[in-house]
Parts: structure tokens; sequence; C-alpha cells
């Protein structure tokens, strides 16, 4: 009655608790399996960002329940985002055995002994920094550690500061030894999470430790561990983050940068704190100090009130910034969230759809032109694995976060391998080994 399945949807923060809530459930004597059908419990951790994601979830329970004709004393969890948001009704309506919120997974074997176990309390200074996560669909390079949880930046059209609750840091000794103990596992590249990292803040014996100290103390542990972040809020960046990075080579070069909008009206309703202006401020900066850093950006059409100017003022910031890569997203009203009570989400669907296609295919472009600009130049490739496609060939990815795909020859996993691009498409870079 033990064997247990993590199914994980949402951002990285998500990942990286699915390991916590895998650790909790081990130390309690269950153990993990990789396929649905050996489970006697199947959690799945949500994500509540988006209708559409949320839509998906309700389905995949649905679907689960079959499993139970089967499976008569299967039980089945949602935790997470979703969790948070819907609560009880969870049970009520999609037939749930177990809630589980993101700030209660302490508690989640001993709900899943219950009949049926909520818990969606949340919590001021939950961190779990005393539990090790396990690396669950790990490919034993790359790792994510949360630093902090929460947020408290209220932007109008989020749920996550309902789902997560309070902005909190967690110490810096124990981030530090999470990822010196992953170091010696073998791992090469850690990425810091939180919802603005640029807001952590830990004290320390009276020593305050902020983000760029944090990130320059996990760089120190060892040249050949790659590190990275996200995301960073707009309106926190420092100068001193942006040094950081400039004077660590394996920190790398490679920032997200959400935008939201590239219209100040809609920045404004947003809740953002920033204007363009103040935003393009930042990315000169970056640029000026490190000329080979790469951009991203995460983007909403379609918000609220939103014109064809104000969209027509995202694609212009799209072209002048050049992102390297995007995450595009329509508006999808959260119910509870600023903008649903102020403001009507007036945009039609249609609408919503032509705007972010012109924004994904502007983006394929800007990825395409990205990518050319790197044939001819060489990077250093640390290797993640064998391609999918191609048995013979290898991917990894640089420090700007491409990937790279080359010959295999001798060289394995974890490898770090001088690559020279020859080719590429808007969402891959080709290249051979430099001999
Ligand atoms: N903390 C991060 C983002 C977390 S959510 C930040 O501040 O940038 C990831 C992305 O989902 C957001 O950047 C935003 O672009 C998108 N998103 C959030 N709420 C949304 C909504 N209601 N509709 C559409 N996209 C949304
Ligand atoms: Fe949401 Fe804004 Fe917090 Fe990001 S910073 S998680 S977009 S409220
Ligand atoms: Fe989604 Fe929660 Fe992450 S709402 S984006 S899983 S913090």
């Amino acid at each position: 009655m033990k064997n247990v399945y993590i199914e994980t949807y949402g951002c990285q923060m998500n990942q990286a608790d699915s390991g916590i809530v895998a650790k909790v459930l081990t130390d309690n004597g269950y153990t993990l399996v990789n396929n649905q059908d050996d489970a006697d419990v199947i959690l799945i951790n949500t994500c509540a960002v988006r209708d559409n994601a949320e839509k998906r979830i309700h389905n995949r329970v649905r679907d689960l329940q079959s499993l139970k004709k089967k499976h008569p004393l299967l039980k089945i969890g949602i935790i997470g985002c979703m969790a948070e948001r819907l609560k009880d009704s969870l049970i009520n309506e999609d037939k749930a055995d177990v809630v589980c919120g993101p700030d209660a997974y302490r508690d989640i074997a001993a709900l899943i002994g219950q009949t049926t176990g909520i818990n969606v309390a949340l919590s001021d200074e939950e961190t779990y920094e005393d539990i090790v996560p396990l690396e669950i669909d790990s490919d034993g390079i790359s790792a994510f550690i949360s630093v902090m949880r929460g947020c408290e930046n209220f932007c109008s059209y989020c749920v996550v500061p309902y789902t997560r609750g309070k902005e909190r840091s967690r110490s810096a000794s124990s981030i530090i030894k999470q990822a010196e103990s992953l170091f010696n596992k073998g791992y090469r590249d850690i990425t810091l999470l939180g919802q603005n990292v640029n807001s952590y803040r830990f004290e320390d014996n009276g020593k305050v430790i902020d983000f760029a100290d944090l990130l320059a103390m996990t760089a120190a542990i060892n040249p050949l561990l790659r590190v990275r972040f996200a995301t960073s809020h707009p309106k926190d960046l420092s100068e001193k983050l942006i040094d950081t990075i400039a004077s660590h080579k394996n920190i790398c070069k490679y920032i997200h940068l959400p935008i939201q909008s590239g219209s100040d009206n809609m920045l404004k309703k947003m809740n953002r704190k920033y204007t363009v202006s103040q935003y393009l401020e930042k990315t000169d900066l970056i640029r000026r100090k490190i000329p080979d850093c790469a951009l991203s950006t995460d983007v909403i059409a379609g918000f609220c009130g939103e014109t064809e100017e104000d969209h027509r003022q995202t694609l212009e910031i799209f072209k002048r910034i050049g992102y390297d890569s995007a995450y595009m997203f329509k508006y999808s009203e959260r119910p509870g969230t600023l903008a649903s009570k102020k403001y009507a989400d007036d945009v039609k669907e249609e609408e919503k759809v032509r705007r972010l296609q012109q924004i994904i295919d502007l983006q394929r472009e800007l990825s395409l032109s990205s990518n050319k600009k790197d044939i001819g130049k060489t990077f250093e490739v640390l290797v993640e694995g064998e391609s999918k496609r191609d048995k013979t060939k290898l991917y990894g990815r640089t420090s700007q976060n491409k990937v790279v795909i080359f010959d295999k020859q001798d060289n394995k996993k974890g490898d770090y391998i001088l690559v020279e691009i020859e080719n590429c498409t808007s969402a891959t870079l080709f290249g051979k080994k430099k001999q």
C-alpha cells in the first residue's frame, strides 16, 4: 500500500517542491515509483496561474478516477497551488482523496492516511530548509534549489501571492550545503529559485546576505559548478547583482527578466512598479556590463483594457531589446486577484489569440537572428545528455542557456566541451567540437 507516483505541473518551484514531498514520503515508508499503474497513491503537483493549466488538471483527475475501478484502494492527491486555491472543492467536485497546499508538505503522509485529508494552511515561516529534497525526474546534471518561498508583489493579474503566501527567504547556509552536496553527487548546473530572487534577504549573525551575495557564495563552491537563477523582478534588479554576474565566470550569462507588457499604461494597471524606460535602463546596463548576456522575458497579451497601441508598444520593445527567448501568454483572469476585482477582462478571445500569435511570430524571428549571430563562435557547452532524436549526438547548454547539439565522440554527460557553432534553427544551435 505504499507505492507513490508524483506528477508535476507548473513552474520550476513545483519541481523542487515535488522533491521535498518525495523526501517526506520516503522517510515515512513510501516507495517512489515512476509509473502510475504501480501506484497506491498518485499525487499531482499543480499550477493555478492560468485557467487552461487548471482545466488540464481537472481532466487529468477525471481520467485517473477510472483507475480506481481496477484499484479501489488507490488514493489521488492534489497538491500545490491549485490545492491552495480550490481547497475542499477538489474533494467535493473532483473526488480527490487528499488536498495539500504548498506549505503543508510535512503533513503529507498523515493526510494520505486519512479517509479524506486536507491541509491548505499557509505559513509565514516554512522554508523546508532542513529537508533535503530527492532529485526526482532528474538528469543528474541540472538541479533546482528554492531559496525563498511566497510572493508579496501582488501583480494585479497574478494568483501566486494567494497560493504561495508570504515571502520568506531560506538560510544561506542551508542553500550552500544543498548546493555543495549536489555538486559532490555530480550535478554541474544549479538554478536558484524564487518568484523574485532579487528580494532574497537573510540575516546571519547580524550580517545581511542579499541575493548577489548568495549567488557569489554559490559560485564559490567550485569553478566547475554553473549557477543560474530565476526569476528576477525588474524593479529590484540591482547593479550589484549585474556586477556579480559579470565578475564570475561560472555564473551564467543569462537573465530572465519578465517585462509583461511594453506599455506604461498596462504596466501600471498590472502593478508591476516599473515603467518601460526604467526597464530599458536595466537592460542597457546589463548589455554594457555583460555584453554576452542573453535575455529572456515573460509577456501577457490582451490584459484588461489593452488597446492596439499598447500591443504595438509590446512588439516595439521586443524588437528594441531583441530577446533571445520568451514565454508568451494570453491573459487569463484569475478569481480573487486585484485585476479580477478592478478591471474588466474586455479584450475578446480572438483578439488575444491574434496578438499572442503576433508576439510569438516576432519572437521566432528574434530567436533565429540571435542564434544566427552565434554561427562561427565557440562556446563552452555543459553536456546534459544524448540527443533524443539521434543517439550519435549529445546536447548541452551554453552559459547563455541556448541548447547545442553536436557529435558525441568520446564525451559524456557532465563534461564541459568547446563547441564551434555551424548552424541553427530558432530553437537550437548545431556545432562541432573544437579540436
Ligand atoms: N514571479 C515571476 C513570474 C511567475 S508566473 C515574475 O514576476 O516574473 C510566470 C508568468 O506567468 C508571469 O511572468 C506572467 O507572464 C504569467 N502569468 C501570471 N499570471 C497570469 C495570468 N493571469 N494570465 C496570463 N499569464 C499570467
Ligand atoms: Fe506573480 Fe508578480 Fe509575484 Fe511574479 S512577482 S509571482 S507575476 S505577483
Ligand atoms: Fe504555477 Fe504555483 Fe508556480 S501557480 S507558476 S505552480 S508558484
